[in-house]
């Protein structure tokens, strides 16, 4: 079984959750889109939901399928949101971002009562760090946040390169708010707790891809059958 089979066998797991007039949470990435996928599957044949997407992409491909759409202003309380991470450790703490929605993310999961993470186990960590760091920032004053999160960095006992996130093409990457990534290559993160403060209090820092305390459950797909971490409700 490959690594998107495995995906989508979490992704299949995570649809028995949904129940009959829920207000859902899309996530973006390969996995959420499994789910949206799947999710589609059932609203065409009928079933009930209202869901508000974390991206562009994730609204465009759910409007495709037909899937019932809202946004947060009108729904703002939200049961369940489904998502993919780019690593998660055994408390379900998250780095995400991979994808470049992070902040639309982390708002959707903290207007949700649960959050479900979706991913093959390869993304289970017991230390967060290897995979690089989204750190979202304005484009006005780009050094200067540059250097002030390598000090943030640093104050909470880490260190690494920050680059620039580009598109294949070579061009800065934009994202969906306007704003550009600084990919922080940090190797391991010991206090994602700290970090995550000193990141927060950065001016020029819109959000960074620490998802902690946010996460309620995860449902990881290995060779071995699904690992489940957390509540799995
Ligand atoms: C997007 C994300 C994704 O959930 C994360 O990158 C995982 O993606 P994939 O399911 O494609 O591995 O955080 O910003």
């Amino acid at each position: 079984m490959n690594a998107d089979d495995l995906k989508k066998q979490a992704a299949a797991r995570a649809l028995e959750l949904v129940q009959p007039g829920m207000r859902l949470g899309l996530g973006t990435g390969s996995t959420a889109k499994h789910f949206v996928d799947l999710l589609g599957v059932k609203v065409a044949a009928g079933f009930d939901v209202l869901c508000v997407s974390t991206s562009e992409a994730t609204q465009a491909q759910a409007v495709s399928l037909g899937i019932p759409m809202s946004t947060l202003d009108e729904t703002p309380e939200l049961d369940l949101t489904v998502d993919g991470a780019d690593e998660v450790d055994p408390q379900l703490r998250l780095i995400k971002g991979g994808g470049a929605a992070l902040l639309r993310e982390k708002i959707v999961a903290a207007a949700s009562a649960r959050m479900i993470v979706i991913a093959d186990d390869g993304k289970l960590v017991q230390t967060l760090g290897r995979f690089p760091l989204p750190i979202e920032v304005v484009p006005f004053g780009l050094e200067a946040t540059r250097r002030a999160v390598a000090a943030a960095v640093a104050a909470s006992g880490g260190s690494g390169e920050l680059t620039l996130r580009r598109k294949p093409d070579g061009t800065t990457l934009v994202t969906d708010g306007g704003h550009y990534i600084l990919d922080a290559h940090l190797g391991t993160i010991e206090h994602p707790e700290l970090l995550a403060q000193a990141l927060n209090i950065v001016p020029g820092v819109v959000e960074h891809g620490l998802f902690i305390g946010l996460a309620t459950g995860a449902i990881l797909a290995g060779a071995g059958g699904l690992r489940l971490i957390g509540r799995i409700e």
